[in-house]
This record gives C-alpha cells, sequence and structure tokens, in this order.
C-alpha cells in the first residue's frame, strides 16, 4: 500500500482557542486526517523565543493542556492522528542546530515576521534573542524532522514556508536528496471579525469567544458586539451588510438569516433581541464540542496519556531521520 503523504500543523501554545482560530486550523485540518497522516504539535520551544518574564514560562503547561483539550473536543483522533508536544522529541533541536549550518544570516533577517516581532518587542535586531532570528529554521526543523510534504497554515505563514523550501533544497543540494520541500495547503478559513465588528477575531484584542466558554458567558460576550453605528435607535432601520452580528448569523445561524435581514432593514427586530439569538446559534453550534470537552475534562490523565503516546510515535520517526542526517553530513561513525 501506498504511504499517505504526511501533514505536519503546528500551533503556539496560546490556551483556549475561540471561534475564530477553531475556524481557522482545527476545524479545517480535522478533515485532513482521512486523506493524510497527520502530526498536531503544540510548539512550546516556539513560545521560549518571544518571553519576556519567568511568568511567561508558567503558562505554557495550562495553554498546552487547554489547547489539546479543545483539539480532541474538535475531533482531532489520537488513534489516527499523531499528537505531541514539541519539546518532548528533543531531536528537533538536533536537527534545528544542523540546518542552522546551512542557512544565511541574511534569510533569516529578511523575513517579514522577524523584522515585525522585534518592533513588537520594542527590541533591536542586535538586541533580540539569537533564538527568535532562528524561529524560521526551527520551524523548517519541526516540519521536516518528520519528512511532511504539507503544512496547513495562513497566509501569514506563507514567508516561513518559503523559506522552509530554500533551506530544503539548499541542504538537499548540498548532502543529497533527504527532505520534500514542504508545501504551504493554505486553510480555507472565513476570516472572523471579532465582538469590535472591527479586526479580526483574537484574544488579545479581547473581542473573541472561547469555545469552551459556557452558553451564559456566551451570551454575555454577544450581547457587547457592535453592530451598526448609525443604528443609534431601536426605531431606525439597520445595515446588516455593516454589522458584524449579521456576518456571525450567515456562520452560525444559518436558518434565521433572510429573516434577520428583512427585519433589521425594517427596525421590525431590536439589536439585544438579534444578538440574543445570534448566541442560541452559537451555543447550539458549539454544543457537541462542549459536551465532548467535558467529557475529556473528567478524565484527569487523558491528555497526558495522548502526548505521551503521540510524542512515543514521533520519537521513532524523529530517530530515523536523525540518523540519516548525520550519516549525511558525516556525523555517522564510518
Ligand atoms: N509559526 C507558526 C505560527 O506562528 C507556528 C508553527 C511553528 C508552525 N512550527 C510550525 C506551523 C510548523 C506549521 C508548521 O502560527
Ligand atoms: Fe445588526 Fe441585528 Fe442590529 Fe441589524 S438588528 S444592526 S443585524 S444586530
Amino acid at each position: 500500500m501506498e504511504r499517505k503523504e504526511r501533514i505536519f500543523s503546528g500551533m503556539r501554545p496560546t490556551g483556549k482557542l475561540h471561534l475564530g482560530n477553531y475556524l481557522g486550523a482545527p476545524q479545517n485540518t480535522v478533515d485532513l486526517q482521512d486523506s493524510y497522516e497527520s502530526i498536531y504539535t503544540p510548539v512550546d520551544i516556539h513560545a521560549l523565543t518571544t518571553i519576556t518574564s519567568p511568568e511567561d514560562t508558567r503558562e505554557i503547561q495550562p495553554n498546552i493542556y487547554e489547547m489539546v483539550l479543545d483539539w480532541l473536543a474538535a475531533d482531532l483522533d489520537p488513534e489516527r492522528s499523531i499528537i505531541f508536544v514539541l519539546s518532548h522529541v528533543p531531536e528537533v533541536l538536533t536537527l534545528h542546530t544542523l540546518l542552522s549550518m546551512v542557512t544565511p544570516l541574511g534569510w533569516l533577517m529578511r523575513v517579514p515576521t522577524f523584522k515585525e516581532k522585534v518592533r513588537q518587542m520594542s527590541e533591536t535586531e542586535e538586541s533580540v534573542n539569537y533564538g527568535l532570528v532562528g524561529y524560521p529554521v526551527l520551524q523548517t526543523a519541526d516540519i521536516i524532522l518528520y519528512k511532511a510534504s504539507a503544512v496547513p497554515v495562513g497566509e501569514d505563514q506563507l514567508p516561513h514556508l518559503e523559506l522552509a523550501r530554500e533551506i530544503v533544497r539548499r541542504f538537499n543540494n548540498m548532502f543529497g536528496d533527504t527532505f520534500p520541500e514542504p508545501q504551504a495547503k493554505l486553510t480555507e478559513a472565513p476570516l472572523i471579525v471579532g465582538l469590535d465588528g472591527q479586526q479580526k477575531m483574537s484574544k488579545s484584542l479581547d473581542n473573541h469567544i472561547d469555545l469552551a466558554a459556557t452558553p451564559a458567558e456566551t451570551n454575555k460576550r454577544v450581547l457587547t458586539a457592535f453592530t451598526d453605528p448609525q443604528r443609534t435607535h431601536r426605531s431606525t432601520p439597520g445595515r446588516p451588510h455593516l454589522c458584524n452580528v449579521y456576518s456571525l448569523h450567515k456562520l452560525f445561524n444559518p436558518g434565521e438569516v433572510d429573516t434577520v435581514y428583512q427585519e433589521c432593514t425594517t427596525a421590525s427586530r431590536g439589536c439585544v433581541d438579534c444578538k440574543r439569538h445570534l448566541a442560541e446559534g452559537v451555543n447550539r453550534y458549539l454544543e457537541p464540542l462542549r459536551e465532548k470537552r467535558r467529557e475529556y475534562e473528567n478524565r484527569p490523565d487523558y491528555v497526558k496519556d495522548v502526548l505521551t503516546e503521540g510524542a512515543q510515535r514521533a520519537k521513532a520517526i524523529a530517530l530515523e531521520t536523525i540518523g540519516e542526517v548525520q550519516e549525511k553530513m558525516g556525523l555517522a561513525l564510518p
């Protein structure tokens, strides 16, 4: 039987997922489990590239736990797929170091995300951690240690994937064909605008709805959503095409969309009511996932067992690759 193509999906451990990143990553990648051999990884080492205090590191473990719970609740299947934490298979660090020998510094300094991070952290290119400069080399190592050929990512990651292919080409040229060139698999996720009605849903902007929120919390948050700014009175007709609550109805309350449109434009529905209905839709949509999540939460060792087993399976692949690389780079005993 032909071996299935492998995908590697890495996500920074930022804790509970919200609606925006759920529709972006897990929901799309869940379907990929059938056609690919899939690996899902909270990339804890990458999280260390931007730490500024010990507090940041204290959040890593709880964040991994919450994220993996959401993944499992979203139907990532630990039988079919490998789910493991990046640092639990430290061979990635060996590969990172070896790849750093074939990666010109100039390539790394030109990566747009690098310049942006330096700015965000109020650092300079001289003062910034060595680890941050090498972030894309580590990301390349994550992927190719498992010889993954496809990587589900959003558009913001395209420069990293481009660089990964350049590193692979250089390695293969120097030492012989070893790694496949990883291709970005753009997730066709709808862009979810947050409750502020302005920007992409994100935790840092606090305009999000957690997947694991209770129905009451969801309701409360949805009620804070911004609507058509010109609809200052209940009797003023609204403009649904300018209201994010309406866009969210399309996703989470599809059966009601036409009614929302009609009643909003004729002022026969108020915004508060409209938001209540939206919250109901979101809660209905998330209930099965929340139910599953609760089941896993009640099995204290479940996540740990999944990650332990995942790391064992990942390690077997990693050792094979490292052996091959050591041989090609002249590091193996004759
Ligand atoms: N850089 C990615 C991000 O910020 C996370 C990541 C790290 C990743 N390693 C990866 C994504 C490997 C895909 C494959 O979103
Ligand atoms: Fe938006 Fe609904 Fe209010 Fe219309 S009624 S402006 S769609 S919240």
